[in-house]
């Protein structure tokens, strides 16, 4: 951040960073959604006084929150500024579902569902990359400024915005998983798509795996130089270095952790809130309504869990907190119901009516709520089928300052990397997460407080302030190599 100072920097995300609500009696309310994202850069924000430009959310509704295109932010602080670009009901649904989600989502993450892709969806996607690569230009005060792309809702931005100022400093951060060169080539825009990454300086991944996946794709479907040494490649001239930077959330601060209630207190609230018996153990998953979770392969092993050990029905409840997401896509309702019928079907087979063994909570929790969650859970388990990262295990793992409770982790998500401490397993093998549940059901406290205690020391250490530091320490090497060369 400190080598950044004086820099301008701008933030392209589809999310704003602040939440803006209209209350029933027309005042505003502006949240802070619990995304390690905002945490990471607000402070580059702060220091380079730069502006986050961000899809207006409510574009379809722009009564429902305030209209301003510019906003200044932190609110009450103004230290930079937001600007909110508005797209149509259209765009939204071309861009955002359509080309982003149903094509580009299911194509990297490689969760068995059919990526769709239309010409239509495509068209807005490269509108909408357009649009926002002008408000970057236009918001832009100097010929070199740091833009910071976020996701793959703007594949093609770098590379617009490289034409029109070719000196920025483009750091480009893909927050999902990159496919191998076979499975990404079914997208009929795979050129274009690698074309407009390569627009950045830097591209960054979670993980090297990734960065490989990508530079195999590039070499398979472009004609490029790649130095595999320094993990650079060459096309139309411009240098673009691939490089992991895997994601991670804040570590809570003594201030924050002594506000907590104690892990008895949160388990007496949680069993009297969801009436549990007492005596139960309890596992959790948190996560959004997303087919590439895994929360049906979970159900599945939560059912073959308490076939295999009678000795748990009656004496174990599950607790899903799924928050609705992008609920317009049939995919996502379809995947809902088939959760709902999991749960129904384990209920009737082990639960009693007074005491269903899965509780499905389909709401948004918000952070305290989820941290107290996880600090009176004795497991948690995150078994997506394939993830970027996955912060929740972080965050588990955050909450239990006691060092008890087990994590069990798929081995597909990014995190299972670093958290090799973890259970970790293969969420498509029933049998092998049902037995995971078991070994963390019955693991000896000794056991539990030695990997939790190794878990928390590595998310402590590779915190989210790490994530971004290495990035842009990386950008402001590059600037100065630039600006060396340029004087030669
Ligand atoms: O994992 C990718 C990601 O874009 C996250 O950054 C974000 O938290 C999540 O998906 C939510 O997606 P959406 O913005 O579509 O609700």
């Amino acid at each position: 951040r400190t080598q950044l100072r004086g820099d301008e920097v701008i933030v392209v995300s589809n999310r704003e960073p602040y939440i803006h609500e209209k209350q029933q009696d027309g005042s505003l309310v502006v949240r802070r959604p619990a995304s390690g994202l905002v945490t990471a850069v607000e402070p580059v924000m702060r220091a380079c006084s730069g502006t986050w430009i961000a899809h207006g959310s409510g574009s379809g509704d722009r009564a429902a929150v305030d209209r301003h295109d510019h906003v200044p932010l932190p609110p009450g602080e103004d230290e930079y500024q937001l600007r909110r670009l508005w797209l149509t009901e259209e765009q939204e649904q071309g861009y955002y579902y359509g080309f982003a989600n149903e094509g580009l989502w299911p194509l990297c993450h490689v969760a068995h569902v059919r990526p769709v892709f239309r010409e239509q969806d495509w068209e807005h996607y490269r509108n909408v990359n357009q649009l926002f690569a002008d408000a970057v230009v236009a918001e832009a005060r100097s010929e070199d400024p740091v833009v910071l792309v976020q996701d793959y809702h703007f594949a093609l931005l770098p590379a617009m915005v490289r034409r029109k100022l070719p000196r920025a400093t483009i750091l480009t951060f893909w927050h999902i998983p990159w496919p191998n060169p076979e499975s990404f080539g079914i997208c009929p825009w795979r050129r274009e798509i690698l074309e407009g990454m390569l627009g950045s300086t830097i591209l960054g991944f979670h993980t090297r795996y990734h960065c490989k996946n990508f530079i195999e794709t590039v070499d398979r479907y472009l004609e490029a130089r790649i130095e595999h040494e320094h993990s650079t490649i060459t096309y139309g001239g411009e240098d673009t270095l691939v490089e992991s930077y895997p994601i991670s959330i804040e570590w809570p601060s003594p201030e924050e952790a002594r506000e907590w209630p104690s892990p008895g207190q949160c388990r007496t609230e949680l069993f009297e809130r969801l009436n549990i018996p007492a005596g139960h153990r309890v596992a959790v998953g948190v996560d959004r309504f997303d087919y590439t979770k895994g929360i049906l392969e979970r159900l599945n092993a939560v059912e073959r869990l308490l076939e295999k050990h009678p000795e748990w029905r009656d004496r174990f409840t599950f607790v899903q907190v799924a928050a609705p997401s992008r609920g317009a896509l049939e995919e996502y309702r379809a995947f809902r119901e088939r959760i709902e019928r999991a749960t129904a079907r384990i209920n009737e087979r082990f639960g009693r009516p007074d005491a269903p063994v899965v509780r499905l909570l389909a709401q948004h929790h918000d952070h305290d709520q989820v941290m107290r969650l996880y600090r009176a859970a004795d497991v948690c388990m995150v078994t997506s089928l394939h993830d970027g990262m996955n912060l929740v295990c972080k965050e588990f793992v955050a909450a239990r300052d006691d060092e008890r409770g087990v994590l069990v982790l798929s081995r597909f998500a990014g995190a299972a990397r670093e958290m090799p401490e973890a259970l970790v397993v293969n969420p498509y093998h029933v049998e092998e997460t049902a037995d995971a549940l078991h070994q963390a059901l019955t693991m000896p406290p000794a056991e539990q407080r030695e990997r939790m205690a190794s878990l928390r020391s590595t998310v402590h250490e590779y915190n989210v302030y790490r994530w971004a530091g290495r990035m842009l320490a990386d950008a402001a090497r590059l600037r100065l190599r630039q600006r060396v060369s340029d004087r030669v």
